[in-house]
């Protein structure tokens, strides 16, 4: 059975591998698990709660629509939680467009969020149509979302793919290709220019990398092989983020407490500022997950 919808779940299995698969939780519409070959490449929490009490640490979290907490208090965004409200709703399972590859989707409109959680964005005024295709393929995870404005009034939001990748040893891993990018470090509250022609981590790392150009890969290496390649479409930025020790200590939610060696997210969204949706508009942005594959260099 390529897709199997079992209530709370549903899972793709590659026609041609099944030991390929992804499964998805329907609460946040969150991909809790991609095996390639049967190997694992999200991180997952020990202590991630998939029973829609709170939002699931680990997979792909999905946010929207604003990317950790809105400081400015005269947006519309400045009252919601931290990441939005996508990640803590029961998305809707619209069902399978495609056998092979095996694609689904996933719907989140008004009706799905709490009213509390919508009053909190433009009073409850915004009408909103997210549709989330994930699509299967050998060696490959693509994770698509299409935002339409379905009411009268202009909105702005961010998007992000919050994805958790397991790593073997944080400290034997790498990043590649964000070299010469602007970035803003969470930690320093600071802007300045990545000067690393390869990103290494040997502390709490979060830098949200602006507007880098569509042609990056981002490669994530580990002794020399790539793990996953990461490519966006119509996703300018991208969030690279570690807790370590102090961080992931401080969430009840992060388990094994030593889980932090073992993970490393790197987040394509559009965060850096918002995107504008009139009336009737839409707006498309994706995730193109590899495996494997040569190391690619990319300077400007
Ligand atoms: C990252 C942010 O995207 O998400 C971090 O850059 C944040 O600052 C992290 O700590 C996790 O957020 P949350 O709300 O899932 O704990």
């Amino acid at each position: 059975m390529p897709v199997e919808d079992n209530d709370s779940q549903v899972v793709l299995t590659h026609p041609e591998d099944n030991s390929t698969t992804v499964t998805i939780l329907k609460y946040g519409a969150n991909v809790l698990s991609w095996k390639n070959k049967g190997k694992e490449q999200l991180w997952l929490s020990e202590g991630a709660k998939v029973d829609g009490s709170k939002p699931v640490r680990g997979g792909i979290p999905l946010v929207f629509p604003v990317f950790g907490k809105q400081k400015d208090a005269n947006h519309p965004t400045f009252p919601l939680p931290q990441h939005g409200f996508a990640r803590s709703s029961e998305w809707e399972f619209l069902g399978q467009t495609s056998a092979n590859p095996p694609t689904v989707q996933f719907a989140l409109s008004p009706e799905q969020v709490s009213s509390e959680a919508l009053k909190l964005w433009g009073n409850g005024d915004y009408d909103f149509t997210l549709i989330l295709t994930v699509s299967l393929e050998l060696d490959k995870l693509t994770t698509e979302i299409e935002v339409e404005n379905a009411g009268e009034k202009e909105f702005e939001f961010n998007w992000l793919f919050h994805t958790y990748f397991r790593v073997p040893d944080i400290t034997d891993t790498l990043v590649n290709n964000l070299i010469d990018q602007k970035c803003f470090d969470q930690l320093l509250a600071e802007e300045y220019v990545e000067k690393s022609p390869i990103i290494s981590f040997h502390e709490e790392f979060d830098r949200i990398y602006k507007k880098v150009d569509y042609g990056k890969t981002f490669q994530i290496i580990e002794f020399g092989k790539v793990l996953i390649n990461v490519v966006r479409k119509n996703l300018p930025d991208a969030v690279v983020w570690n807790p370590w020790i102090k961080k992931s200590d401080g969430m009840a939610d992060f388990l094994p407490k030593n889980g932090y060696l073992n993970m490393l997210c790197v987040e394509p969204g559009n965060v850096s500022d918002f995107v504008k949706l009139q009336k009737g508009e839409k707006w498309t942005g994706a995730q193109i997950l590899t495996v494997g594959g040569e190391i690619k260099v990319q300077s400007n």
